[in-house]
């Protein structure tokens, strides 16, 4: 723990735990925190030495599992029920919510692999995780969020939380310790990228196109890994840029899911300064009715939101 005795050595560099602690994060949070940074060390050693293939089962939502999809849920799940500190879950791998100890102090909703039909590519994935006070995560609302965090597994393995206070970036050293990268990151108002998901949504959904067309008329540079975890970082590394993922016939929602994808990102994504909105409200303002929710996702730098989210609703074209 740091301390201000003479006998401690001023640290060459400041680990995720010592960040939290600074950050005055209750111990408790702190513990999870670091509890769950420990499994995606797990999770990181499991993509590169496990084999690529389907799991030949289905999640909730009917998508065929990969093997790591599978693998990575266990892992998170043996980490949390370890932690002591957790009353409830939710993952995108299981269909319900499931109580581990009403008197613990958090709920923890998370994405264990994003991205993971990518890993034959050799693309980078990610996982998510949102923190809420309690056991209920039901009928909340991701603004209630006292957490979030995600890891990048990419050329580096990156984590990046907020519990509130900015956002930081960490990145695992060779030993295996997170330690600081940089310091609450920023999202300008203004965006230079963007990042089209569910772009199939154009043929049916005119104001996609018209807002895919501008895009490409003003010559926006196009960032687009089909991981949302690596996409919305692009957007929160470099400081601005947009991602979408909005609906049309085949998802009328979009493809993402409200508690452990766009939840934990809005969160984040405010608290870097920038916008995540469902086309009307902020997606922090989207009441939680059931883990399975998909919702639209426009997020990023805050005037694009603003104009995308007017494009799409038909107020200016
Ligand atoms: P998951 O791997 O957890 O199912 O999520 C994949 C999601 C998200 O990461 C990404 O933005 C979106 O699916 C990509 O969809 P398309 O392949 O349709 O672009
Ligand atoms: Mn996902
Ligand atoms: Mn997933």
């Amino acid at each position: 723990m740091p301390s201000n005795s003479p006998y401690c050595p001023i640290p060459s560099r400041i680990s995720l735990n010592a960040h939290l602690y600074r950050a005055e994060t209750s111990d408790d949070l702190r513990h999870l925190i670091n509890d769950v940074a420990r499994a995606a060390k797990y999770i990181q050693f499991a993509i590169r030495t496990t084999e690529a293939g389907l799991a030949g089962t289905k999640n909730q939502f009917g998508e065929d599992q990969v093997k790591l999809d599978v693998l990575s849920d266990e892992i998170i799940r043996q980490h949390l029920c370890e932690s002591q500190l957790v009353a409830s879950f939710s993952s995108e791998e299981m269909e319900d919510v499931i109580e581990l100890d009403p008197k613990a102090p958090y709920s923890v909703v998370y994405d264990p692999l994003d991205g993971s039909s990518l890993v034959d590519a050799n693309f980078a994935i990610g996982s998510i995780f949102g923190f809420y006070e309690g056991k209920e995560i039901i009928g909340r609302r991701p603004r209630e969020q006292v957490a979030a965090l995600y890891v990048l597994y990419g050329p580096r393995t990156l984590l990046v939380y907020s519990v509130g206070k900015g956002v930081h970036e960490f990145i695992l050293n060779d030993v295996g310790e997170f330690i600081l990268l940089r310091e609450n990151l920023g999202v300008a108002d203004k965006a230079k990228t963007f990042s089209p998901g569910n772009i199939g949504a154009v043929t049916d959904t005119a104001p996609y196109r018209n807002m895919l067309n501008l895009w490409l008329d003003e010559k926006m540079k196009l960032r687009y890994s089909g991981a949302m975890v690596a996409d919305i970082h692009h957007v929160i590394s470099k400081g601005q840029g947009i991602f979408t993922n909005v609906g049309g016939a085949k998802y009328p929602e979009g493809k993402l899911r409200l508690v452990f994808e766009c939840g934990p990102f809005a969160y984040l994504m405010e608290q870097a300064g920038g916008a995540a909105s469902d086309g009307k409200n902020s997606i922090l303002d989207v009441a939680i009715r059931d883990t399975d929710q998909r919702t639209p996702i426009i997020i990023g730098s805050k005037e694009e939101v603003k104009r995308v989210c007017d494009i799409l609703s038909g107020k200016t074209r």
